[in-house]
């Protein structure tokens, strides 16, 4: 008999049954009762009403101690008739630091000090381990325990209570031993033949999932992307082009007004590009000022008195920061005529950085830059609060830092709800005159800026903990498939 139709017979002679106690009579998985539960339902044959059951099982602690006894017990038996050096016991015995002190306060041991060094001998000739009767006991399914050591129990890890769903069945308005096969597809003949009429067919079944669509799926730092870039859209905020990977050292340190010796513009943090190596087109009045400004000062400033060379700004690289593309973009707003400006981009940065669980040598940069006359910290201070409650940061706090190309400059560290601390988020500042007056922009124009990662957030909205997860060979494509789009601030 199928199975099916042993839990229509059983039902005959019963007027209620659970599926637990099905399980356990016909000596069949819980799941299995459970799917032919269901299509009897489907059927009306049977009704179901759902029950929750909690019961006590051991843990793998548990399980350990009704097969070799408890810890107390294990280390009252290591102790040899002489007593053994309490040192020497601590060491040897598994879970001895729970197991002596159980022991002590069971009576079992004790410690003599009379001949120096602590000797750890038995004080009764016989114990009873009751703790691994008990779970014994519990193991076959008697539980009899006093409400007191169960709780003792569970807080030594030994019991942990588990639930189980289960369905109380009852005869359904279809109730039969037997189950008719209902017809599932109406075909030609039946309607010619008239025989439609007469048979039954299936009901649909409304619930049943339907077939997943093939498609594509983006990437959790694709879905952040989205949501970063909405954001900055709403505010009133353009897209800057940031498709250009590689770049000259000129618009990536030289233009920012980032010294030649700088450290990050060395290979260690920098990759540099061997084919085209160089950049020779540059516009030229405008690098003259750049070079005069790093070597001679200007503008106010006293510069930083090197020999600025035009073939340390030629060499390509990755570029290690979306800034260099707002210098591009700040270059062309002051060449056709300033006008004010919010602009943002995210896109890849490369930097030859040590991998670890949060880095990798390329990542994506989000960046906010707004240029208008008059802009101050206070600006910065109001822009950053409005964006970053946008992503569901409402408590912020500021940093002085220092980049080469903002005074001042200031980290932005924000309270994560989630993780119940504060991270260090972005960084910011007011860019230089010594970096926007040689590009023509007027002297009462100010540029606030911000930067920060976007696998950052990503990685916390995710719950994710190793970079290697999100990026690379290892990634779980389930992960990218079934992750729902993402809301920032939710
Ligand atoms: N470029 C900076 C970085 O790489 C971020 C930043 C952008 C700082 C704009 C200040 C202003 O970290």
């Amino acid at each position: 008999m199928e199975l099916n139709e042993r839990i229509l017979h059983y039902l005959d002679k019963q007027d209620k049954v659970d599926t637990l106690k099905l399980a356990s009579e016909f000596n069949e998985d819980h799941q299995k009762i459970v799917g032919a539960v269901k299509s009897l339902e489907a059927l009306e044959m049977v009704v179901s009403d759902t029950v929750k059951n909690t019961k006590w099982e051991l843990t793998e602690e548990g399980q350990l101690v009704a097969e070799k006894g408890s810890h107390e017990a294990v280390l009252y038996h290591s102790v040899p008739d002489g007593g053994i050096a309490q040192a020497e016991i601590m060491k040897t015995v598994p879970n001895a630091k729970v197991g002596f002190s159980k022991a002590m306060s069971a009576g079992w041991i004790l410690i003599d000090k009379s001949g120096g060094a602590p000797l750890v001998k038995k004080k009764v000739e016989t114990i009873t381990d009751t703790v691994q009767d008990y779970l014994n006991e519990i193991k076959k399914g008697i539980d009899n325990l006093p409400d007191n050591v169960r709780n003792d129990y569970k807080k030594r890890k030994l019991l942990q209570e588990v639930t189980l769903k289960s369905f109380l069945l009852s005869k359904g308005p279809q109730f039969a031993t037997s189950i008719k096969k209902l017809e599932t597809d109406l075909t030609a003949e039946m309607l010619q033949s008239g025989s439609w009429k007469t048979l039954e067919f299936k009901p649909y079944n409304f619930d049943a999932l339907g077939q997943p669509p093939e498609s594509g799926h983006l990437h959790p730092l694709l879905k952040v992307r989205s949501e970063f870039r909405e954001i900055f859209l709403e505010m009133g905020f353009t897209e800057m082009p940031t498709n250009n990977y590689v770049e000259s050292s000129f618009w990536n340190f030289d233009a920012l007004f980032q010294p030649q010796q700088h450290p990050a513009r060395d290979a260690h943090d920098t990759f540099f590009v061997s084919n085209p190596a160089v950049t020779t087109k540059f516009p030229m009045d405008y690098l003259e000022r750049v070079k005069k400004v790093h070597s001679e000062g200007g503008y106010g400033s006293q510069g930083y008195r090197y020999s600025w060379k035009i073939e340390e700004a030629q060499k390509n690289l990755l570029r290690t920061h979306t800034t260099a593309v707002s210098a591009r973009m700040l270059y062309k707003v002051a060449q056709e005529g300033f006008r004010p400006q919010k602009y943002f981009s995210i896109d890849k940065v490369f930097r030859n950085e040590t991998l670890d669980a949060t880095h990798l040598a390329e990542f994506h940069q989000v960046e906010g830059v707004v240029a208008d006359r008059g802009l101050g910290l206070a600006d910065l201070i109001g822009v950053l609060d409005t964006f970053f409650k946008r992503l569901g940061f409402d408590k912020l706090q500021f940093k002085p830092a220092y980049n080469p190309y903002t005074e001042p400059s200031m980290e932005i560290f924000a309270f994560h709800n989630g993780l119940n601390k504060w991270i260090e988020i972005g960084n910011s500042g007011v860019f230089r005159p010594e970096m926007l007056l040689p590009m023509g922009l007027p002297e009462d124009v100010n540029v606030i800026a911000w930067g920060l990662s976007l696998e950052r957030p990503t990685m916390i909205k995710y719950g994710l903990n190793n970079i290697r997860d999100l990026v690379g060979p290892k990634v779980d494509l389930q992960m990218v498939q079934s992750n729902p789009i993402c809301r920032l601030d939710k």
